[in-house]
């Protein structure tokens, strides 16, 4: 690892004009990072079905890394919306995301984090490098940073945080308007006491609004229901990154490897009266695409039922590298 000399001081945050920032260029683009669930595809020690066929059979499960996605709107300015353990091997496949001038820089000018889970924070140790970069949460989920003073590596003279309000918009790159809104979720897994409450709808799990031209695109990797306030916010996107954690809220006990359900963990299913799919089947939608997808769930297997079930829907199912220019 090569850590700058303190020496230096970090070079300060472009507030050049886009170079690109002609009607014609001007888009929402999102890049996928990682399109799985906390443990990653497959999972170290995991040997369920979905994880056999990712190391036997990788072209009909193709590996996956922990969520996170880049966002951008000239191709030359990006944000990254969750901060997964492997962001170096994330930012390593994308040459978009890699310095483009002077001996240090990069083009990652906002980071906002979604929740306080691990595969979207645990990336935040690995940019310490003092490059200069605005960090994003919520007063509650920045505290949960500030109380684990690992975080201090992201040196404050460097890594700016700054609070997000629910409901209220922010530049989250110049021309980028972003609005952090509640869903229903719970307090990371680290973080749960003897008693869980499951569905609260608070600073600790959010969703994301992207807003450009009048155009809204939304990243929900984390979301225990959906309810008439998220669906109503929901109707006319362009697109939806939505939770896809599991097919059905028992997978993981059905396959033997964990005691929990999807509902426990605050996330809810695709398939099923309950699941998202149902629930979201009315909604007027462009692109709709499941994120966040845990190593047990069947959609996984390119050539299976409950793939073609969710693709009959209207669901398409995220892979590292996706690209999504609604
Ligand atoms: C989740 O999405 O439920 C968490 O990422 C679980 C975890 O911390 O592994
Ligand atoms: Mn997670
Ligand atoms: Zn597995």
């Amino acid at each position: 690892m090569l850590v700058w000399k303190p020496v230096f001081t970090c070079l300060p945050i472009s507030k050049s004009t886009l170079k690109s920032d002609t009607a014609g260029a001007r888009r929402l683009r999102v890049r996928v990072l990682g399109s799985a669930a906390g443990g990653g595809l497959p999972q170290w020690n995991c040997r369920c079905g979905v994880c056999r066929l990712a190391r036997a059979e990788p072209q009909r499960v193709i590996p996956r890394t922990q969520s996170s996605i880049a966002v951008s709107v000239d191709g030359e300015h990006w944000a990254l919306i969750n901060c997964a353990p492997e962001v170096l091997s994330q930012l390593q496949r994308d040459p978009a995301l890699q310095p483009g001038r002077d001996d240090r820089h990069t083009p990652i000018q906002s980071i906002l984090v979604t929740n306080g889970d691990v595969d979207h924070i645990a990336g935040l140790l690995s940019l310490r490098e003092r490059s200069p970069f605005r960090l994003y949460a919520t007063p509650e989920i920045h505290g949960v940073l500030r109380d684990n003073p690992i975080f201090n590596v992201l040196a404050p003279d460097c890594v700016e945080r700054r609070d997000v309000a629910l409901d209220s918009r922010i530049e989250l790159l110049p021309g980028l308007m972003a609005t952090v809104f509640a869903v229903p979720g719970k307090t990371a897994l680290y973080l749960e006491g003897d008693e869980v409450e499951i569905g609260a709808e608070g600073e600790s799990t959010v969703g994301v609004e992207f807003e450009l031209d009048g155009q809204r695109l939304y990243y929900i990797p984390g979301c225990a229901t959906v309810t008439p306030r998220l669906a109503d916010r929901l109707e006319g996107a362009a697109a939806l990154l939505f939770d896809g954690t599991l097919w059905r809220d028992d997978e993981m006990l059905r396959a033997g490897v964990g005691q929990k359900t999807g509902q426990r963990m605050g996330h809810m299913s695709m398939a099923g009266p309950e699941g998202s799919m149902t629930a979201l089947a009315d909604s007027d939608i462009g692109r709709r695409v499941f994120i966040h997808i845990n190593n047990t769930n069947p959609v996984l297997i390119e050539d299976s039922a409950e793939r073609r079930e969710a693709e009959d829907a209207g669901w398409e199912i995220a892979f590292d590298g996706m690209e999504i220019t609604p």
